[in-house]
């Protein structure tokens, strides 16, 4: 049976990752694999979250199953953090998840249920697992024009063109925050002329929201998925609490669906249980659990609060420093691009040939499609990277 097998497409983040271990160099800079790091090259524990693994390790007393979707405290934790109060929660069906990943696969797995004619519009680029993962589900995948190579911002227009070729029922993914892999993103007043478009062509909105809180700040990069949720019929957010509490390995999302009424909503809902229990039966508990503490402890929020904001200002401040360094070796403004984008990535946008220039001559690992992660820098190694963007010639 498993001689039928074929080899799978090696996943080009994983890759790179193999190679940077390999490599022998001093000095060597990663800037791929999407995880923070602090300034020590550390992805640390957040101090709330160690907090609550200690509350919870004194207080637990059983670790049985707990529910098909999970918590609901963590859910209604969750459903405040995101959406605020923008949606009147009897129209909220909601599921834990495996991550933010598992969010998206039920996502697309209930868009398959509940239309199998549905075509998902993504952008391009887009995080590549979306694509991967509408491909193993057989869902069409359309993409739609994003990012524009010359001012590496958002390519509004083509964006809007492109959203033109929707028929009712489609689906369009978006990134609710720091998009992934460009860190170019919409004003709220481009979400607005998107969703009046959406609208008009009876589409369906899907937020993946996995940065909240590195962009602008926790309400800040939560305002246009509240402005989606509570502008259209219907949609589906997909959140991960990996990044912004630190618990990547704990494997901790949310699938949240905006349903049109209080029956859809139970229906949804039935719907999401179903999915889970076809799936995995129970999600994970732990990082639920940890995130449910601290989302619900005044001194732990404004501890996890306060250190999600220190990274957030970190990250901006080494763009800053990378866009200033790029400014003065290139003498032009043409990398100011970086100090806009908003996230952990930039996009740096040169060819694939030109990120193994770096790699070959200076050690400085990223994503072929150049995606730099901001986070894998430190005050020191900005002029390195700098000065090697300008010697390759980029
Ligand atoms: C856009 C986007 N969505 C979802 C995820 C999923 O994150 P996780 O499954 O680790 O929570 C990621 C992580 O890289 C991401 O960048």
């Amino acid at each position: 049976m498993f001689s039928n097998l074929t080899k799978q497409p090696t996943d080009k983040i994983m890759a790179m990752m193999g190679k940077f271990k390999a490599d022998p160099r001093v000095g060597k800079i990663d800037l791929g694999v999407g995880v923070y790091k602090n300034a020590e090259g550390i992805t640390p524990v957040m101090r709330a979250v160690k907090a609550a693994e200690h509350k919870l390790w004194e207080e637990q007393q059983s670790k049985a199953y707990v529910g098909l979707v999970g918590d609901p405290a963590y859910a209604d934790a969750m459903i405040s953090l995101v959406l605020g109060e923008a949606v009147s929660r009897d129209k909220i069906a909601a599921a834990a998840t495996p991550g933010g990943t598992g969010a998206v696969r039920q996502a697309f797995e209930m868009i398959k249920m509940a239309n199998p004619e549905a075509r998902v519009f993504v952008s391009d680029p887009t995080w590549p697992n979306h694509i991967s993962i509408l491909g193993y589900l057989g869902i069409e995948a359309v993409s739609y024009r994003y990012f524009n190579s010359e001012t590496r911002g958002v390519d509004f227009a083509g964006m809007q063109e492109d959203l033109e070729g929707l028929k009712p029922g489609d689906v369009v993914l978006l990134h609710g925050c720091c998009h992934n892999p460009t860190g170019a993103n919409l004003t709220l007043d481009q979400w607005q002329l998107v969703i009046d478009q959406l609208n008009a062509k009876g589409a369906i909105p899907m937020i993946d929201i996995a940065y909240q809180g590195f962009g602008d700040g926790l309400e800040e990069d939560a305002q246009a998925t509240r402005l989606v949720a509570s502008s259209v019929p219907e949609c589906l957010i997909a959140a991960s609490c990996s990044k912004n509490f630190g618990i990547y390995r704990e494997r901790t999302g949310l699938l949240l669906a905006v349903a049109q009424d209080a029956d859809l909503q139970a229906l949804t809902q039935d719907n999401l249980s179903s999915l889970n229990r076809l799936n995995y039966s129970f999600p994970p508990d732990h990082g639920a659990r940890v995130v449910t503490m601290i989302l619900n402890d005044d001194a732990l929020r404004a501890d996890w609060k306060a250190e999600l904001e220190a990274v957030r200002l970190e990250m901006l401040a080494l763009r800053e420093q990378l866009a200033g360094e790029l400014k003065r070796l290139s003498n032009s403004d043409r990398f100011d691009f970086i100090g806009r984008h908003r996230g952990m990535f930039s996009l740096l946008g040169t060819t694939p040939d030109m990120v193994e220039v770096l790699r070959a001559n200076n050690a400085v690992y990223m994503v072929p499609d150049s995606r730099m992660n901001i986070a894998g820098l430190d005050t020191a190694t900005v002029p390195i990277l700098a000065k090697a963007i300008i010697d390759a010639g980029i």
